[in-house]
């Protein structure tokens, strides 16, 4: 049985599309229920509407708080019938009343190797410290920005002349490798959550990419097809 998601962006949906694609493919067991945007005209909700996946646009600004803005996303969500949730690019942070609404079943990407450069614009305030490695997580979510048990991440090199632009292009690249596979062991019920650890079951070995176009150590290894 494929897993029921509903998938949460505020903006390209480049991830969301990263999803898509391996669904598509037959490699990631899962079923998107509903894209949810909290922003009209987002090329996220064109993406979804190309693949015939049902969207909906929930403003924020059109709630008095956080706590009935995220009502209302729960409810749309347990309407769809979606068991899990992806933050693909959801510039919100969520209330408890949603998190303990999916318990252990909302993920998150970041485009930094956690727990460094949380919040908005990891790439340029890791161009700013002039870090040499930097990367991607995908974690949990817990009620702290950008900060639960960490399922798998990414890193890459920060070159000299690299601007958020061109490193964040070479982030966004392992992005869409590690949140389907992150996704799929979801789907696979082969994550669980021991404080702030996440055991793989059958955990692939860490791999080191290095072809022409990308170099990146990920941790866990990536299974086939991610
Ligand atoms: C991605 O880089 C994602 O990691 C980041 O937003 C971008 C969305 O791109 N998320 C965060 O910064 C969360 N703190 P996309 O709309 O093309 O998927």
């Amino acid at each position: 049985m494929p897993l029921n998601i509903a998938v949460l962006l505020s903006g390209s949906g480049s991830n969301l599309q990263s999803i898509i694609d391996k669904i598509e493919q037959g490699v990631l067991d899962a079923r998107i229920r509903l894209v949810l945007s909290n922003k009209n005209g987002v090329y996220g909700l064109e993406r979804a509407e190309k693949h015939g996946l049902p969207t909906k646009v929930v403003k924020h600004t059109a709630y008095d708080s956080r706590e009935d803005f995220d009502a209302a996303l729960v409810q749309l969500i347990r309407e769809s019938g979606a068991e899990a949730v992806i933050l693909a690019g959801f510039m919100r942070i969520l209330t408890p009343h949603f998190i303990n609404s999916f318990p252990d079943k909302i993920l998150n990407i970041h485009p930094a190797v956690l727990p460094c450069f949380p919040g908005v614009n990891g790439q340029q305030q890791a161009v700013d410290y002039g870090v040499k490695i930097s990367g991607c997580s995908v974690h949990f979510v817990d009620e702290k920005m950008d900060h639960g048990p960490v399922v798998i991440q990414a890193a890459v090199p920060g070159l000299h002349r690299d601007d958020a632009k061109t490193l964040g292009a070479r982030i966004l690249k392992m992005e869409h490798r590690i949140f389907p596979q992150a996704i799929q062991w979801l789907a696979q019920g082969r994550l669980s959550i021991e404080g702030r650890k996440v055991d793989v079951k059958d955990c692939p070995a860490p791999m080191v990419i290095n072809s022409q176009e990308d170099s990146a150590l990920v941790n866990p290894g990536l299974e086939n097809g991610f």
